[in-house]
């Protein structure tokens, strides 16, 4: 047990698991976040997990399509992937690095794997902008996996910071909107963590590998892999390992704005919507 006030213990409010689903050009993922059974949590949109040995899961990729209005980020475990956009942007996204695309105003661009066996693994979250940062110019901050700190809080417990703090330690994404934070956690059987999450941000854990427990006493849940919780009640997140466990921790600001959105557009109004459809189409991307 930790020696924090239950009152204060962030516990599970929700609980769904993944939905198999597949996009771009027939790429097979789990649906997370944006499906109907969690279409949002403010300010995330949506969040996939790709995660396969089968090169033909992946192999088509996503050839070119269009954003505007919001950010995804791409997070890699295994594999790589090559993204070029029209605005002559262009790299690889490599295990362990991450890739965090502002669309703002809106591009266009294509996410293919750059190999043709092999695991391929990893996360894309989509996290919205607030309307005075909709029509932003695009903007791209990507990371290697060296430039991801490494915090190793207790024994046994290991966390890499994309976003936000821990233990002092901050990870290099900067979104001041949102306020993000991105974590990966991994923990050996049997180890625990507690962290304080920032107040008043929706948060979730997603467990990718092993089996979690979330919160303690009366309110404790166990997560198994692939499930996600949202949480809610207190700011402290305590988590237990099952097993030789990890799992993303995602929090963030809401933005409580109106959302219109069709698929690759993120607005505030219909009347927006409608005029990205427009502007695609008229090549304004
Ligand atoms: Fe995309």
């Amino acid at each position: 047990m930790s020696a924090i006030d239950p009152a204060r213990h962030a516990r599970v409010a929700g609980r769904l698991r993944g939905m198999p689903t597949s996009d771009g050009a027939g790429v097979r993922l789990t649906r997370v976040i944006g499906s109907p059974q969690l279409p949002d949590l403010d300010p995330f949109l949506l969040l996939d997990e790709f995660g396969t040995e089968r090169a033909e899961d992946y192999i088509a990729g996503f050839p070119e399509h269009p954003h505007r209005g919001f950010e995804t980020v791409t997070y890699m475990l295994d594999g790589r992937m090559r993204h070029r956009d029209n605005k002559g942007h262009e790299g690889l996204l490599v295990p362990g690095g991450v890739q965090w695309m502002t669309a703002g105003s809106g591009l266009v661009h294509s996410e293919m794997p750059e190999q043709e066996a092999g695991r391929m693994r990893g996360f894309q979250l989509w996290v919205n902008l607030p309307a005075k940062d909709k029509m932003t110019a695009p903007r791209y901050q990507e990371f290697g996996p060296e430039r991801i700190p490494l915090v190793q809080p207790s024994e046994g417990v290991e966390v890499r910071v994309i976003a936000g703090q821990v233990d002092g330690v901050a990870g290099p994404v900067a979104q001041p909107a949102t306020d993000p934070l991105y974590l990966d956690v991994a923990l050996e059987a049997g180890r625990s963590w507690t962290h304080r999450l920032p107040a008043g941000h929706n948060a979730f854990v997603y467990v990718y590998e092993g089996a979690l427990t979330v919160g303690e006493g009366d309110d404790a849940r166990q997560l198994s892999a692939q499930e996600l919780a949202v949480l809610g009640g207190g700011d402290v997140l305590f988590v237990q390992a099952n097993a030789a466990t990890r799992a993303i921790v995602v929090a963030g600001r809401p933005l409580r704005e109106p959302v219109a959105r069709h698929g690759p557009f993120v607005m505030n109004t219909r009347e927006e919507l409608m005029q990205a459809f427009v502007d695609f189409q008229e090549g304004r991307f």
